[in-house]
């Protein structure tokens, strides 16, 4: 039975109401722990703001990830109380002692959402519940404390509200937001954490990658895997991320700009760099199919997969499967002229078209728009792209787009 203070909150009430995502929610509170807080509330929430704001960095000169806003968001919580109040804060370093267990035993998870200025100078959010229930997944698998999705996405909306001058405007611009839960017990031992601390960080941001929305080249690895049946690859935990980074390195020096994740001897396609990967080609049977590998506990539930999955559903023009697919199916398909495009997806680079892919020794040439020379992405890549934003900026109306009122 779920205890009553948990449905006793404004916003599980309401998140109750949502169907979708509710039991995810309420075995995320059930589970928080003991009789303590099982989640914090953003009625609680304390505000301490700057007294000497930073500048603004001209929006083009923003490098992902480089620059932060005023403000934070911080949560603590441990096994004897739970959750405590929420706290913004000026934008600052952490204090933790040298043998705090994140350091040590990577007891952490994160995500990745961005808030979007409108035509109209709104702010907005996409599908920030898909965020906070993710976040809760991970932080279940690494025995750290959950927490109620909808109360969170108040106190982000709060942080918001705080640092709105950071929202750049224009297409392509956000603000990213990087919520993060730690382990911060003092402890060596290889134990559950007993203490934990969520923060959020918000950083404004253009595109991802340098050269901006243009098509890049992958290096098939056959050394490294990224995940594997019955890790950890479905979980948005930095674990996933570090061991990435020599493979990665290995690539750029051989010329290629990102990793294509792939396992087993036909080397299954996983992932693109920190992206989810499609494929879009005629398959064996001529059909045109729009594929993704599945979420068989490999792969990162993308936010921008499943909404792209969505998209091309409704749209009902070509065949759309997640299913298991191998480098091998996909050479063959480019030898025999039947691969179309590929692209990545994820919340910080959005839509990213390949244009090319290393594997077993040789170049297989990727297509963009075979209509237009000078592209940069296939029309699928494109015309998911352009709807993603349209409906980010709120351009589109959607049911996705949360407006921060
Ligand atoms: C995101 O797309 O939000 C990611 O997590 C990528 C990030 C590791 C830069």
């Amino acid at each position: 039975m779920l205890p009553a203070l948990r449905l006793a909150t404004p916003a599980l009430r309401r998140h109750h109401a949502l169907g979708g995502l509710r039991l995810l929610h309420l075995s995320a509170a059930r589970s928080a722990g003991g009789g303590a807080h099982a989640t914090f509330q953003a009625a609680t929430l304390q505000k301490s703001l700057t007294t000497s704001p930073k500048p603004l960095k001209p929006k083009e000169d923003l490098v992902f990830g480089h620059t932060f806003s005023d403000h934070m968001l911080a949560v603590e919580w441990t096994t004897r109380d739970g959750w405590g109040r929420p706290q913004i804060k000026p934008y600052g370093p952490l204090q933790l002692d040298p043998s705090c267990s994140v350091f040590h035993y990577a007891f952490e998870c994160f995500e990745g959402l961005k808030a979007y200025r409108d035509a109209a100078g709104k702010i907005r959010l996409f599908r920030p519940e898909m965020n906070m229930a993710r976040m809760n997944d991970s932080a279940s698998r690494l025995y750290l404390p959950q927490f109620d999705g909808a109360e969170a996405i108040e106190c982000i909306k709060e942080l918001l509200r705080v640092d709105q001058r950071w929202v750049p405007d224009g297409r392509g611009y956000s603000l990213y937001l990087r919520p993060t839960l730690i382990a911060t017990e003092n402890t060596l031992g290889v134990h559950r954490a007993h203490s934990a601390l969520l923060y959020v960080i918000a950083s404004p941001c253009g595109p991802y990658f340098p050269t901006g929305f243009k098509a890049i080249s992958l290096y098939c690895d056959e050394t490294n895997v990224r995940a594997w049946p019955g890790g950890v690859g479905n979980r948005k935990v930095g674990a996933n991320y570090a061991p990435s980074i020599k493979p990665q390195a290995e690539a750029e020096r051989k010329g290629y700009q990102q990793i294509l994740w792939t396992i087993g001897e036909d080397h299954e396609l996983m992932e693109v760099g920190t992206m989810n990967l499609f494929v879009y080609w005629r398959n064996e049977a001529g059909e045109r199919e729009l594929v993704t590998p599945p979420l068989d506990g490999t792969i990162l539930p993308g936010v921008t997969r499943d909404s792209i999955l969505e998209l091309a559903r409704s749209w009902d023009e070509v065949k759309v499967s997640e299913r298991k697919v191998s480098m091998k199916q996909v050479a063959k398909a480019s030898d025999e002229g039947r691969l179309l495009e590929i692209f990545g997806a994820g919340t910080a680079c959005v839509v990213t078209p390949v244009r090319r892919v290393f594997y077993q020794g040789r170049d297989y040439d990727v297509p963009l728009d075979p209509a237009n020379p000078e592209s940069q992405a296939g029309p699928l890549a494109a015309r998911v792209y352009e709807t993603l934003q349209a409906i980010q900026y709120g351009d589109k109306p959607s049911k996705w787009s949360v407006v921060v009122d």
